[in-house]
């Protein structure tokens, strides 16, 4: 019989909860001890890792957020400390474990296997800027939070004629952005990774007032260059040039929280079923993610820290579509 740990880490995503109790219920029916380990990497540190059974996954498929908990635990970087978390695994004869994050948690979850520990990672962050899974848990659900936002922004824009800078999140990735752009109208979007003049973009706003828009939505990655405080900052002086009043509303963490879309809770119990079967296979050292539409999985060595590229023929589109 094996041993198998669960836990999540990084920033928590919606249909984590969902994809832990896809591990511990396929691990329990291979005849496994499932064990769940708290607060990310500081629980194997602590150490809190407890026996999960069937009844303490019950009721958790439909909840935002990650019951185990989630951190950020930078000095999992320290191989003497990941030592101490591995020796906490081996003193409870677990010989497998299963990571539920994105590229931060997975570059611990590599380092882990490449010292002996069967490691298996599942691909969840809503930045959905992990290389080996098309499209990761909670992505989902934080573009429908904020379509929701930018369709209610959209109205009281129209009654005031105004302009909004909408900031989502997305550190390094513009992926949130973009389709929240795209699916939400937006007149224009501003990406890490397509850099925009905030001149030229005032420009394209002042453009949409001429034709007569009564209101001008903008959508605005975080990890932009120009963020949506410091685009307000450069227009504060200018307003005239864009046409319309502004305002900026950042919907942050409100992302993060969501109840897991339909889509979500799939994708997490999908790749939390195949994880288990990839453990149960000797397979490991490995990512599970959706690739080309179906559950696969890579080397954790050839994704941990690639960059995943956008599609920016999509960018055109949106501009095309914002005429
Ligand atoms: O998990 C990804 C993310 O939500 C990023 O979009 C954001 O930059 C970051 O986490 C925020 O991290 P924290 O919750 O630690 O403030």
């Amino acid at each position: 019989m094996k041993r198998v740990a669960v836990l999540t880490s990084g920033g928590d995503a919606p249909g984590m909860n969902a994809a832990i109790r896809g591990v511990v219920r396929t691990g329990l029916d291979k005849g496994w001890e499932i064990f769940g380990v708290r607060n990310g990497y500081a629980g194997l540190l602590e150490p809190a890792i407890e026996s999960l059974g069937p009844r303490d996954v019950g009721g958790i498929l439909q909840r935002g957020g990650t019951f185990l908990g989630s951190g950020r635990v930078p000095e999992f970087r320290n191989e003497e400390v990941r030592a101490k978390g591995l020796r906490n695994l081996q003193e409870r004869g677990i010989d497998g474990l299963v990571v539920i994050g994105g590229n931060g948690s997975q570059a611990g979850a590599l380092a882990l296997s490449r010292m002996g520990l069967a490691v298996v990672g599942v691909a969840s962050t809503i930045d959905n800027d992990l290389a080996g899974s098309e499209v990761t848990i909670g992505v989902d659900t934080a573009l429908n939070i904020a379509l929701e936002a930018i369709d209610r922004l959209r109205v009281t824009a129209s009654s005031h004629k105004r302009a909004f800078l909408v900031e989502v999140m997305g550190r390094n990735c513009g992926y949130l952005a973009l389709m929240a752009g795209i699916a939400g109208g937006a007149e224009a979007v501003v990406l890490p990774e397509a850099e925009i003049d905030p001149d030229v973009l005032a420009a394209q706003l002042h453009a949409a007032y001429a034709r007569g828009k009564a209101h001008a939505l903008v959508v605005v990655a975080e990890g932009a260059r120009y963020n949506a405080q410091r685009l307000a900052k450069h227009f504060e002086a200018h307003r005239e040039r864009l046409g319309f009043d502004l305002r900026m509303t950042t919907l942050g963490h409100t992302q993060r929280g969501g109840t897991p879309s339909a889509f979500d809770r799939l994708l997490a119990t999908r790749l939390a079923a195949s994880a288990t079967d990839h453990l149960a296979r000797g397979e490991h050292g490995r990512l599970v993610g959706l690739i080309k539409g179906e559950i696969r999985s890579s080397p954790l060595d050839e994704v941990v820290g690639l960059p995943k590229v956008l599609d920016l023929r999509l960018l055109e589109l949106q501009r095309i579509l914002a005429k």
